[in-house]
């Protein structure tokens, strides 16, 4: 048979066959290939949502740089913000790839049409609390983020290697925030023992709602975008924490947390959905701040974009 005939009669391949295999091969679906409309759009929500949830997380952090008790601590803290930042740009940059513009998804951010996490929605009352976020709440981000490493639409998971070592130092500067703190006075170890009672529920709810009452979560495993669970995340981080909690020497705010050794695991007590939805629909106690802030910041820098653009189309007229 010649090279010509078996050319002829080669058959179509189904765009939809050629992405499932892809997805089975443990392959990446890159911009240019076909996706079902479902997939492309369950990216964008979700990578959007991560992308604003580390831009409006910069402002609890930034709210105590000019207060960090030390100039080193100030540093830390200003580079650590610094990267949230960037974090937000890698993945606006991942989204766009998807045929959504960025200024689109700011207008749906401020018109509250597009979420970001719960837990941005809480005031930071206390220099323990810029510990507490590193260790409890960039804690459950990297346990959560690991996983997004092998999601299988490249340009996200590509950022997500990065910014996972980030996050990763993020963590440990926090631990050593509150270690250092729980070494100091009485009043230093009250701090923390306050701020972790503050933030401990608010961490866990950052996993999303139970499996049962997940939307996503099915189909999103089945096109290998997500690859745990939200409860099993969950209870990975419960896990962990708990152990970090001994060496650091502050009480979980759960009666019921307890080893069982039948499941290998931490039992813990039930999660306060009601706050949690709350949260979510626009009425914790920091939201309606935290998007003015936002679209402030976004409507006072309409300058600044106006410039930089005039510069770069000037640039290449050149
Ligand atoms: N805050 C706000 N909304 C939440 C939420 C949370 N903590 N958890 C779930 N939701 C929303 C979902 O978006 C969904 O609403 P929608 O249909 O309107 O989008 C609804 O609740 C049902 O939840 P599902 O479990 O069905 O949703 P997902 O399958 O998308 O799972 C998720 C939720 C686990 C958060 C997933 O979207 C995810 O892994 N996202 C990427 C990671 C991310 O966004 N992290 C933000 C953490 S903060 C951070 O990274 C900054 C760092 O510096 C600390």
């Amino acid at each position: 048979m010649d090279t010509m005939t078996t050319t002829e009669t080669r058959p179509e391949v189904d765009p939809g066959d050629l992405f499932q295999a892809i997805i089975d091969a443990e392959q990446k679906i890159e911009p240019r290939d076909w996706m079902p409309d479902d997939y492309r759009k369950t990216l964008i929500r979700q990578i959007a949502q991560h992308a604003h949830s580390e831009i409006i997380g910069m402002q609890p952090e930034g709210n105590w740089i000019s207060r960090a008790p030390t100039l080193h601590r100030k540093a830390i803290l200003m580079a650590k913000v610094q990267d949230e930042a960037g974090h937000g740009l890698y993945l606006y940059s991942a989204a766009e790839t998807l045929g959504i513009t960025r200024d689109e998804m700011m207008e749906l951010l401020h018109a509250g049409k597009h979420k970001y996490s719960s837990i941005f929605n809480y005031p930071t009352l206390s220099w323990a609390d810029m510990g507490t976020i590193g260790w409890l709440v960039d804690g459950a981000a990297i346990t959560n983020q690991v996983m997004l490493q092998r999601a299988s639409y490249g340009p996200y998971s590509r950022a997500m290697v990065r910014i996972c070592k980030e996050e990763s130092f993020h963590q440990r500067q926090g631990f050593d925030i509150l270690l250092t703190m729980m070494g100091g006075s009485e009043t230093q170890r009250e701090m923390v023992q306050d701020s972790v009672d503050r933030w401990w529920w608010p961490s866990l709810m950052m996993f999303g709602p139970n499996d049962s009452e997940s939307t996503h979560t099915e189909q999103s495993m089945s096109w290998k975008i997500k690859r745990v669970s939200n409860d099993d995340l969950r209870q990975q981080f419960i896990d962990m924490t708990v152990e970090q909690s001994k060496v650091l020497g502050v009480t979980l705010p759960d009666p019921d947390l307890q080893w069982n050794e039948k499941r290998g695991h931490y039992d813990f007590g039930e999660i306060d959905w009601d706050e949690f939805w709350a949260v979510v629909e626009g009425n914790g106690p920091m939201n309606r701040e935290r998007i003015e802030n936002k679209s402030r910041a976004w409507d006072e820098g309409a300058w600044v974009r106006k410039a930089v653009l005039a510069h770069a189309a000037k640039e290449s007229s050149q």
